[in-house]
């Protein structure tokens, strides 16, 4: 039997979808120690009547079905339209979410179905870096304060917070005397440095860092972009990085996975996605980012999709991609692709792409 014949019948489907998981993760774990592994993670939002008895109506199949794992170190770009369900995962990684159904593990440890004091020793190993430090930043505590938190929280003395916020300022590229200051006097840039000194407070291994260029100005993306890098390097920090700048992700990133409402699509190496994509929404996708290379430049085409991405309240059947695929075929309706191995840790979700099963 071939993977690409299986029915949408979610028993089947998903047995297949477990050993390709394990396939992926044999791979994974040939290269490098995972850090972090995510097997058919779901999320679904229960959408209610409103009114006041808030009957759930329906299910908004926010991630459905995602596999995927982080290496120590290693930095995995999560790229996607808005709404295809990036956040909803990086808050499910950390059990801000309380995913549906599927595994999160953290070094083995399944995080899903702990309670929230079995939770508390995993953490501190397990930050986030939001996207707007304005929002995420209490107005009302000092930089001191704000990094302290965290610290304080882990019982930790005055004088180990004094200590703790010199080294980070510094680590940072903050003046020790802005530890006084509140977040509104700092610039935007100096603001997301302070969102960065915070998470690295209890020494994570694992950052999830959702958009945190997005509310900056190009000049200084490039200095926090710089800055995760040298942390990285520094403290050996594995990151989740949630963009929808192509370009952003293609810098840091050393694996990059496409999601596309809730699922994801394809998920390879950095450069044989960004120079050999398979699947033909991330062909669409990088098609419409410019390339510096004049030559190569002008040859670029767009290739513009049709419609808007449909509702996760109503995913299409089959591939949730085919109404909009400019390569569909028949098949594509009914089937559910399942990642496939391409080869070199390069997998796609794509019946164009479909492996003989073994
Ligand atoms: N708490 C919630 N309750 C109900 N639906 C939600 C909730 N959080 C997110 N959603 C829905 O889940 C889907 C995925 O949302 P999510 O925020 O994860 O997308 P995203 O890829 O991060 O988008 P963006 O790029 O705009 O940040 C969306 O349809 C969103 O409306
Ligand atoms: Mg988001």
């Amino acid at each position: 039997m071939r993977r690409h014949e299986i029915q949408d019948g979610r028993n089947d489907a998903w047995t297949l979808h477990q050993l390709s998981c394990r396939d992926q993760r044999r791979d994974a774990l040939a290269k490098d120690e995972v850090l972090v592994e995510v097997n058919n993670l779901t999320k679904y939002f229960p959408i209610g009547s409103g009114g006041f008895l808030r009957k759930k109506v329906t299910e908004l199949k926010a991630v459905d079905g995602v596999t995927f794992a982080v290496h120590h170190g290693e930095t995995l770009g999560l790229v996607g339209e808005s709404g295809s369900g990036k956040t909803t995962v990086g808050k499910c990684v950390l059990q801000l979410h309380r995913p549906t159904s599927g595994e999160v593990s953290f070094k083995g440890k399944n995080l899903v179905g702990l309670t929230d004091k079995q939770l508390r020793p995993f953490r501190p190993k397990l930050q986030v870096i939001f996207q707007d430090p304005y929002e995420s930043l209490n107005p009302r505590f000092t930089a001191y304060d704000i990094i302290t938190e965290p610290l304080r929280l882990h019982h930790a003395s005055k004088d180990e917070c004094r200590n703790r916020v010199k080294e980070l300022l510094d680590i940072v590229g903050l003046a020790p005397y802005m530890a006084e200051r509140y977040p509104h006097e700092f610039s935007g840039g100096q603001r997301q440095r302070l969102g960065v000194a915070r998470a690295l407070a209890l020494q994570p291994e694992f950052i999830v860092c959702d958009e945190p260029l997005s509310a900056l100005d190009v000049s200084i993306q490039a200095q926090v972009l710089n800055l995760l890098d040298d942390l990285q390097r520094q403290f050996g920090v594995a990151y989740l990085f949630i963009s929808h700048d192509l370009s952003v992700v293609r810098h840091i990133s050393h694996r990059v996975g496409v999601m596309y409402l809730g699922k994801i699509m394809e998920i390879a190496p950095r450069d044989a996605l960004y120079e050999r994509p398979l699947h033909p929404y991330t062909q669409a996708l990088l098609s419409a980012v410019p390339v510096p290379d004049p030559k190569v430049e002008a040859k670029r085409k767009v290739i513009l999709l049709q419609g808007e991405p449909p509702s996760p309240l109503n995913p299409p059947s089959g591939c949730v991609f085919h109404p909009r695929c400019p390569k569909a075929f028949e098949e594509c309706k009914n089937v559910v692709p399942l990642l496939n191995d391409a080869g070199n840790g390069h997998f796609v979700a794509c019946l164009l792409h479909k492996t003989s099963w073994p």
